[in-house]
């Protein structure tokens, strides 16, 4: 079996910035609750004439000049999405199209916010069996087109980006262990209800404004820590290592207060923690890949160190891996 490792990185961030201040003017929070729930202070929206594909497209392009490889070198790209441009064809035709990438096969993932582990664990488990050599694995989100603006319980929450990886095959193992998790039981705490084929657009759905996404916080609060900590639990386990070795935790960021539960699970000092969610809240798919590519590129992660990854999104699906740099 082929070991894998993840060569290199790319982000892209939108420019427009929607503070905690911005939206006191639009529903009835406050900067205070805000952050003092979740950590956010700010986050990214993409202009009106953007969807998830320019900023895949940005991602990717940035991880292509930051290896060795060429986009011909691409043999597969997947795409872990919850705010698709379309709902078909897949937002990774579009970005394959884009950077040129025309010996890839590609395809979308749809595993809610873990979409960007799923997707690893299929591009290695690709490499591995030696199927293909190279793959391209991307987190694109614009998931403010999917906010209610009046919902303060999650138009807070959420905003735009997107992150990329490059994995290869390779003489040492970078993914020492991946798992993943799905439980479709409370598929209802966290959904979008509309614009699919159960509900399908009508004057009735979007008046009752059923194309945002929907969620019971304070329950995905709960589950989320409790199956975070348990996968991670298990990454860890299963990379033989102790929670010790971690050099850096990359969480999911959807509040700081899931990933410092499962941080005091762990037993983990806060400076292992890697958080960005106040500035970029819950960009979905695109968090954890925009996080790793900022620690790298910021220096803080070094080669040889050890990193936590840990996931949870809607389905509910989650997850967590250990990867040596
Ligand atoms: O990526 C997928 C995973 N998603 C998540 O992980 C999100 C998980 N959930 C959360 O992060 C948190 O549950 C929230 C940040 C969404 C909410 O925090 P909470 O501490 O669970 O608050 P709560 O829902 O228990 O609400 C507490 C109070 C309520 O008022 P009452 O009933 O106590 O009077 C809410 O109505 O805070 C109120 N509230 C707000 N107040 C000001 C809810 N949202 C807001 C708001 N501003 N934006």
């Amino acid at each position: 079996m082929n070991s894998v490792r993840i060569i290199s990185t790319g982000i892209s961030i939108p420019s427009n910035i929607l503070s905690n201040s911005d939206l006191e003017k639009m529903v009835d929070t406050s900067d205070e609750w805000i952050t003092a729930r979740t950590g956010i202070k700010e986050r990214r929206i993409v202009d009106k004439d953007k969807a998830s594909s320019d900023l895949g497209v940005e991602a990717c392009l940035d991880a292509i000049e930051n290896s060795p490889i060429s986009p011909n070198d691409i043999d597969v790209l997947i795409v872990g999405t919850i705010s698709p441009d379309y709902i078909f064809p897949s937002t990774a035709c579009l970005i394959q199209n884009r950077i040129g990438a025309d010996n890839a096969y590609a395809f979308d993932l749809s595993a809610g916010c873990s979409g960007f582990l799923y997707a690893l664990q299929v591009a290695k488990g690709m490499i591995e069996s030696g199927q293909l050599n190279t793959a391209l694995v991307v987190g694109a989100e614009t998931v403010s087109r999917f906010m209610d603006y009046e919902d303060r319980g999650t138009c807070i929450l959420f905003g735009d980006g997107a992150g990329a990886v490059i994995l290869q095959k390779s003489e040492r193992k970078g993914i020492m262990s991946l798992c993943l998790k799905s439980n479709g039981e409370r598929w209802d705490l966290l959904y979008l209800p509309g614009g699919g084929s159960r509900l399908p657009a009508n004057e009735e759905s979007i008046k009752k404004r059923m194309h945002f996404v929907k969620m019971d916080g304070k329950e995905v609060f709960k589950v989320a820590i409790k199956c975070m900590g348990d996968a991670s639990v298990e990454a860890i386990n299963q990379a033989g290592i102790k929670p010790d070795d971690i050099d850096h935790f990359i969480a999911h960021q959807a509040n700081y207060r899931i990933m410092d539960a499962v941080r005091r699970r762990l037993d983990l000092p806060t400076e292992k923690v890697y958080m960005n969610v106040d500035r970029y809240g819950n960009t979905s798919c695109a968090s954890v890949p925009i996080a790793l590519d900022e620690a790298v590129k910021s220096g803080r992660v070094k080669e040889g160190d050890l990193i936590l990854f840990s996931v949870f999104g809607a389905g509910f699906t989650w997850g967590a891996a250990v990867i040596r740099w």
